[in-house]
C-alpha cells in the first residue's frame, strides 16, 4: 500500500508479562509497516498510577501527560490484549480510564486485536468501552484470536497460517484508514 504522507501508529499491549504474546504479536506488526509510517510500541502502562478522576484544573500526573501526548500524537491507535478472568485486563482498563476525561480517543481510528486464550468477553468488552470514549473502530480490523500460545513459537512468529492471513487483514485496513 503506497502511503504518501509520514504518519504515527502507536501501538499498545494489555499484557505486562515479559514474552507477552500480545506484545510479541505488536511487534510483528511493527515490521510490516510501511517507510512513512512511524510506528511506536507505548512502553508505559505499567508506569501509569491507579485512576482517580482529577479535580478541574488539577494537573495530570507525568506518566498520564505522557500517554496523553502519544496518543495526541497517532493518527491511528492499534490495542492487542489477553483477557484475564473473564475481562479486559487491569491495567488497560486503567490506561483508557485515564483518556476519559481528556477525550484523547475520541473520533481516533482504532484497531482492536484481543489475543488469548479464548477471549470471547474480554473483546465485546473492549470494543464496548472504546464505544463509550468515542473511538473509531475501523472496519475489518477488529480480530479476535483464541488458543493464541499455540499459534506462535517462541520466537514471536505466527505459525498458524490462517491467522497470519487474519492479522494482514486488520493491518492493511488500519493503514487504509490512515493512508492520504
Ligand atoms: C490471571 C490470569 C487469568 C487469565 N484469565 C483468562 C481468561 O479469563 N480468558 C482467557 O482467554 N485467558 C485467560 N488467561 C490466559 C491468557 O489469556 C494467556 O496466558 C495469554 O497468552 C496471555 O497473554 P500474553 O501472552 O500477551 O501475556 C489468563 C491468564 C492469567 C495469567
Amino acid at each position: 500500500m503506497i502511503i504518501t504522507m509520514n504518519k504515527t501508529i502507536l501501538a499498545i499491549s494489555g499484557s505486562l508479562r515479559e514474552g507477552s504474546s500480545n506484545t510479541q504479536l505488536l511487534t510483528l506488526l511493527g515490521t510490516w509497516a510501511p517507510a512513512a509510517i512511524n510506528y511506536q510500541i507505548y512502553t508505559g502502562m505499567g508506569g501509569l498510577p491507579h485512576f482517580i478522576p482529577m479535580a478541574e484544573g488539577k494537573a495530570y500526573p507525568a506518566a498520564v501527560q505522557n500517554l496523553h501526548q502519544q496518543l495526541n500524537a497517532a493518527d491511528a491507535v492499534i490495542i492487542c490484549t489477553p483477557e484475564y478472568a473473564f475481562g479486559v485486563p487491569g491495567s488497560l482498563k486503567n490506561l483508557l480510564d485515564w483518556t476519559v476525561a481528556a477525550g484523547n480517543f475520541v473520533d481516533k481510528p482504532v484497531a482492536v486485536i484481543t489475543a488469548s486464550s479464548q477471549g470471547n468477553y474480554a473483546h465485546p468488552s473492549l470494543l464496548t468501552t472504546l464505544g463509550a470514549i468515542n473511538a473509531h473502530i475501523i472496519e475489518g480490523a477488529t480480530l479476535l484470536i483464541p488458543f493464541i500460545r499455540a499459534k506462535m513459537d517462541t520466537g514471536g512468529h505466527v505459525i498458524d497460517a490462517a491467522t497470519e492471513k487474519e492479522l494482514r487483514l486488520v493491518f492493511d485496513n488500519l493503514l487504509k484508514a490512515i493512508k492520504g
